[in-house]
This record gives structure tokens, C-alpha cells and sequence, in this order.
């Protein structure tokens, strides 16, 4: 049930009715013209906006909100049942088994790797797969913790399905894991993490899936135990999911998280404590240290239930078609290079994520300019995939040394990069015809402001675009 307070907000089921669903969907921003417009929110695969369901249930339980598991208040008892049910929801909607696998809130993807890394017990003798699309954050982590072995791509930037059965063979009886996104976040490949499952179980190893990006735009089943391709472990992030409040999931078999002791200790984590020895807590509670995010866990359930309801097939279809639009409508710019696949044929078999470039323009400058004059948002850089880039871009070795060598002094204007389009399931075909129609004026060098790069960032600044940032938003 949607209250009297958001009712005006949401108008429920229909895909094109998504958008009444999304808090801020029709915030108008400033343009460097002096008009203001509709910002077009083409960033989503960095954070999404807030679902006001979301907003709805966080608002039902502010009221109530407590202490958890630590008080016998009334408040505390309905906040605690409230953190419990988050998680059974969350186990739910991703198809986890909660008697074979354990559901640990976190703050985010990159914090539940964190911890899979260091409590999975791998020692430097073992090798870790992940592949070269990777985030970093599902790279960085397994570096401190076992040998890290890359998994090649291919040109297009797909995974090199051959040589994942190669790494398994060439490092045959010592891969415990494969670490493997669901999605990239650079070209919205997906990875077929059920076969990957099945290949990872069949070398005797787990598979972990970082479902960051996967997560907002399709259904995911971690299958149960005995099926082969289940996944072991599974991460996502509440806030790419529509649910903002800072929470994000580690999900992995129950008895890994029952050894051992937790990445970070303190309360909590604990049954007991003397002064010299400590017992430590069943999972989930021996992962959880502190107290725990309530409202973020209870946020990400309810985009869970909001999603689950809306359809994630449905999602994906309109996705399909978002893309599809947005492959065709940028391929006939001149000047336009996308990267990964461009067929539109096939936008219903990859994510509404699109990185390009238009030629003679630099990627920061392209995105200032979006921003100011169409007031579209769109991410541009490297973004946290710096192998999986230089791989998209075909950089030579000795060029990207260069590169990194003006990193570390300071100097970023030049670094190579791309723009990046990612759709979120509220987007239109109108917005990516505004973006297209943008697209065209710069590739014609109809530029209207005047930029300046700040070389340590390389982000462009135009000079005279100073909008009256307080009166948007003050704290
Ligand atoms: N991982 C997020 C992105 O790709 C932040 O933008």
C-alpha cells in the first residue's frame, strides 16, 4: 500500500509508469543557456535513484526505528524483526537457500568482496580467477589474499569462455575460487555464471559473482546446492538497486562464515569474551560487527520486493529496447565509436550500458558538456576497470606506462577514457533521442561554452556556468 503522502508519486504497474516510481524522476536542473530542464539521469550504473517505495517503507519505519538485538524495548523488537525479515527478503530474491547459506549486510559490493576474500581461509599457494573485465573491486581484494589470475577477453571486450577452461587446467588442483562479475560495468556484457558455476565445480572450485551491475536488471537464482551450476557466493549494492541508505550483501554457504574469525571484530561478532579468549558468534551475527544498518538493510528489502513485483522480466524488456534505441541512434553518428557490442540485435542478450567516444573530443570534455548544456548525466573515465579499458581502447603497453607514469605525477588531462551510458529501468527513448540530438550539435562543433581542464583531474569546468548550487540543495 502506497500512503496519502506518496500516492501523487506513484501510479504503479505499466512499464512506461516506472518513472512515477522514482524519487527526483522530473527534478529540473540548470543549463548554461539559463534555461533549467528534466535532468536525464544516464549514470545509473554508478547509483540509482531512490525507488519511493522505498522512500515509502523507510518512512512507515523511521517511527520505529531502534536499537536491534540489543534492547527489549518494543521499539527493539520491531526493529530487530525488521532487520531479520530484510534479510529473509534479500536471501529470497537472489535464491539463496537459508539453511545452506548465510545473508551478511554490508555497506556495499566492494565490502562484502573485501570480506569473502579474508574469510574464505585462502592461502598464497592458491589461485584466485577473476577476468580482465573486472571491476576493481572484484580484482584488488584477491590480490592480498592468493595468487590472482587474470582471465583473458575477447576483442570485443567478452569473457574468453576458452580461456577460463584454459586457467583451469593450466593451474589445475589449485584455483579455490572463481571471482567473476554478472555483469561489466564498462560494456554490459553478461557473463553466463551458471555454466561458469558448473566449470568452476566440475575443477573443484567455488564461484563468487559480483552482481553489482547484474543485480538491478535481472532475475538471479543461486540455485540450490546440488544443482551444478549453483553459485557459491554472491554480492550486490542496495544503491545501485534503487535503494539507497547504505547497505549492501555478501551471501555464502553458512559453514565458511562459521570458521574462524570475522575481517573485523568488536560487537556483535561475539558469544562470549574474557580477558584473554574470545567465542565467536554464529553467522551472520559473527560478520556483522557494530551496530548494524538497519535502515539500509530494510531500504535494499524493499527495493528487493519492489523489483520482484514490478517484474524483472519486464525490466529487462524495456531495457532490451533502451538499448537497442541507443545502439542505433549513436551508430549513425559520425564520429561516435561504441565499444563492446554495438549490434542492436542483440541489446536484449547484454545491460543498457554503453561506453563510446566521439572522435576529436575528449571524454572529460564530452561529459562537462552534456552536463551544462543538456543537462544530461553520464560517467566518463576509466571507471574502476583500468585493464578492462586500456583492453576496450587496444592501448598499447608502452603508451599506457606512459600514462600511468603522468598519474603519479599529478597530471591526468590526457589519460584515455570513455563516456559511459547505463540505463536505469526508468529511462525513455526520448531521453536517449535528447542525448542523440546532443550528440549531433558536438560532433558538428556546435559548442556553446567555453571549457577549461583542470589538469590533476582532468575534468572540464565551463567558465561561466555557476549555477546557484545552494538553492538546489543546502545542508
Ligand atoms: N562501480 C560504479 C561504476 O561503475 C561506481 O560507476
Amino acid at each position: 500500500m502506497i500512503s496519502q503522502k506518496y500516492a501523487k508519486n506513484v501510479r504503479s504497474f505499466p512499464i512506461e509508469d516506472i518513472r512515477q516510481r522514482i524519487v527526483g524522476v522530473s527534478v529540473k536542473v540548470p543549463l548554461l543557456d539559463g534555461t533549467r530542464r528534466p535532468y536525464v539521469n544516464f549514470d545509473n550504473a554508478a547509483t540509482a535513484p531512490a525507488l519511493w517505495d522505498v522512500m515509502e517503507t523507510i518512512d512507515l519505519f523511521m517511527p520505529w526505528y531502534s536499537s536491534i538485538h540489543r534492547g527489549k524495548g518494543f521499539k527493539s523488537e520491531i526493529s530487530s524483526q525488521a532487520y531479520d525479515r530484510a534479510r529473509e527478503i534479500v536471501g529470497r530474491f537472489f535464491g539463496a537457500d537459508p539453511a545452506e547459506q548465510v545473508v551478511i549486510f554490508g555497506k556495499n559490493s566492494t565490502e562484502a568482496i573485501n570480506k569473502a576474500a579474508r574469510r574464505i581461509g585462502l592461502t598464497r599457494d592458491d589461485v584466485v580467477l577473476v577476468s580482465l573485465m573486472e571491476h576493481h573491486s572484484n580484482d584488488l581484494p584477491w590480490r592480498e589474499q592468493a595468487q590472482t589470475v587474470h582471465i583473458g577477453l575477447a576483442a570485443d571486450g567478452s569473457l574468453d569462455m576458452a580461456d577460463v577452461a584454459r586457467k583451469f587446467a593450466e593451474h589445475a588442483g589449485r584455483v579455490r575460487l572463481l571471482a567473476i562479475s554478472g555483469a561489466s560495468n564498462v560494456t554490459g556484457f553478461i557473463n553466463p555464471i551458471h555454466e561458469l558455476a558448473a566449470l568452476a565445480h566440475a575443477n573443484q572450485a567455488l564461484i563468487l559473482v559480483d552482481a553489482a551491475q547484474l543485480a538491478p536488471h535481472r532475475a538471479i537464482d543461486m540455485r540450490p546446492a546440488a544443482d551444478p551450476g549453483h553459485l557459491d557466493f554472491l554480492v550486490a549494492s542496495g544503491h545501485k538497486m534503487y535503494a539507497p541508505f547504505g547497505a549492501g550483501v555478501l551471501i555464502g554457504p553458512r559453514a565458511i562464515f562459521a570458521h574462524g574469525a570475522p575481517d573485523y571484530a568488536g560487537g556483535g561478532t561475539v558469544e562470549i569474551v574474557t580477558e584473554d579468549d574470545v567465542y565467536w558468534a554464529s553467522p551472520p551475527d559473527r560478520d556483522e560487527a557494530g551496530s548494524p544498518n538497519v535502515i539500509g538493510a530494510v531500504a535494499m528489502a524493499a527495493a528487493c520486493k519492489a523489483l520482484a513485483e514490478i517484474g524483472m522480466e519486464r525490466l529487462a524488456e524495456h531495457e532490451a529496447r533502451l538499448t537497442a534505441h541507443a545502439l542505433r541512434e549513436l551508430g549513425q553518428i559520425a564520429g561516435v565509436e561504441l565499444y563492446g557490442d554495438a549490434d542492436p540485435a542483440r541489446a536484449g542478450e547484454r545491460l543498457g550500458v554503453i561506453p563510446f567516444n566521439l572522435r576529436g573530443v575528449s571524454h572529460y570534455l564530452l561529459a562537462a558538456i552534456l552536463g551544462a548544456e543538456y543537462g544530461i548525466g553520464v560517467r566518463n573515465g576509466c571507471f574502476c576497470a583500468h585493464p578492462y579499458v586500456l583492453h576496450l581502447l587496444d592501448i598499447p603497453d608502452p603508451v599506457a606506462w606512459s600514462w600511468r607514469k603522468q598519474v603519479v605525477a599529478g597530471f591526468r588531462a590526457h589519460l584515455p577514457g570513455l563516456v559511459r551510458l547505463s540505463f536505469g529501468c526508468y529511462n525513455t527513448e526520448e531521453e536517449i533521442d535528447w542525448l542523440a540530438a546532443a550528440l549531433r550539435k558536438i560532433a558538428r562543433g556546435e559548442i556553446l561554452g567555453n571549457y577549461v581542464q583542470d589538469p590533476a583531474s582532468g575534468a572540464f569546468h565551463e567558465t561561466a556556468f555557476h549555477p546557484d548550487w545552494n538553492g538546489y540543495f543546502k545542508i
